[in-house]
């Protein structure tokens, strides 16, 4: 699979449990994790300036130090649109290098998305990322960041998207026709896709998804997928990623132990069958709609998003 230049496998990474913050995690067995699942075979990590203030950044950086065939993602958070640059330097310097660098969300509804874009462009053309990208843009945002290119393309929009939650169906068939990957973040519904009971992480409060995992609609998705994976032999999760490829989407779950890290390799090397896509898409039917991002969200200034971010220690 290939995200713009960047050649990657089926599934990637994420890593913002690494920052802790939202996330309860024990240091020791994350570090086993993600050191598992790169030595078997994945080549994809992302993180982002937010997650854990950097320390998530910092975390990659030491992964990746002994590991130079992994592609490397980070995003700039969506409250800085005047400074990319600055930001691109700093998550440079933490990580050691950036292979694609992505804007986290869409600016207030009052800054020029030309203005990301060109911020972007200039962060590559100083050499601090090979490929640009944004995330959380719908299919009108990402036609209009498209416009503002002078140089290089936008590659890649990561967006929420998983059996819960399919709004990103279209932009995944319009981003092939734009040349952009849609990579799914909370590819596995943050745990409430693949199994019942969920720990009782700050990032998980702030999530409908996982009240939605526990309706009656959302538990015959649950029931399907494990059915599924029963029969194959194979651990849920698996199961979710090889759907992601093979509706078309790059997964990028997070990971907190050796046996999830297992999970995701298994995912690597599994194929769904046609019927088994089909009946985990007929499960949940009703969640192709919806947004991919609050739009409200684009009202809110600046200044207040950051605090925010700042209280919720993300
Ligand atoms: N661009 C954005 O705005 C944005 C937003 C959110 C996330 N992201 C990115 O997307 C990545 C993934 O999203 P996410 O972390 O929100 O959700 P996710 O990948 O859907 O879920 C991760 C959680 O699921 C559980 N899990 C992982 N593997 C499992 C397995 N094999 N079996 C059962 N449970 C498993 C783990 O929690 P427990 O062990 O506690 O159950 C883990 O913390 C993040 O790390 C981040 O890089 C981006």
């Amino acid at each position: 699979m290939k995200i713009g230049s960047l050649e990657v496998g089926r599934v990637g990474l994420g890593a913002w449990q690494a920052g802790g913050g939202a996330w309860r995690v024990d240091p020791a067995e994350i570090k086993r994790a993600y050191e598992y699942a790169l030595d078997h075979g994945l080549n994809f990590i992302d993180t982002a300036e937010v997650y854990g203030n950097g320390r998530s950044e910092k975390f990659v950086g030491e992964l990746i130090r002994q590991r130079p065939h992994v592609v490397v993602a980070t995003k700039v958070a969506g409250f800085h649109w005047g400074r990319i640059v600055k930001s691109a330097e700093i998550s440079r310097r933490r990580i050691g290098r950036v292979d694609l660098l992505q804007f986290h969300w869409p600016p207030p509804v009052y800054v020029p998305i030309c203005r990301v874009v060109r911020g972007l462009e200039r962060a590559a053309e100083l050499g601090l990322a090979s490929e640009i990208g944004v995330s959380n843009f719908d299919i009108g945002l990402m036609e209009r960041a498209k416009t503002c290119t002078k140089k290089y393309e936008i590659v890649s929009d990561q967006v929420v998207y998983n059996p819960l939650q399919r709004a990103a169906e279209r932009l995944i068939e319009a981003g092939r026709r734009m040349g952009v990957t849609v990579i799914s973040w909370s590819p596995l519904a943050k745990g409430a896709a693949v199994k019942e009971s969920l720990g009782d992480d700050p990032a998980r409060r702030l999530d409908p998804v996982v009240k939605r995992a526990a309706t009656p609609a959302g538990r015959r998705v649950v029931e399907t997928i494990r059915k599924i994976a029963a029969g194959r032999g194979v651990s849920p999760a698996a199961v979710v990623l090889a759907w992601h490829a093979a509706k078309g989407a790059y997964p990028i779950p997070g990971i907190k132990t050796v046996e999830q890290a297992h999970d995701v390799v298994e995912a690597v090397g599994l194929e769904l069958s046609e019927a088994e896509v089909r009946a985990i898409d007929e499960a949940s039917a009703q969640f192709v709609h919806g947004s991919i991002w609050p739009s409200g969200m684009r009202y809110i200034p600046g200044f207040l998003l950051k605090l925010g971010f700042i209280l919720a220690s993300v």
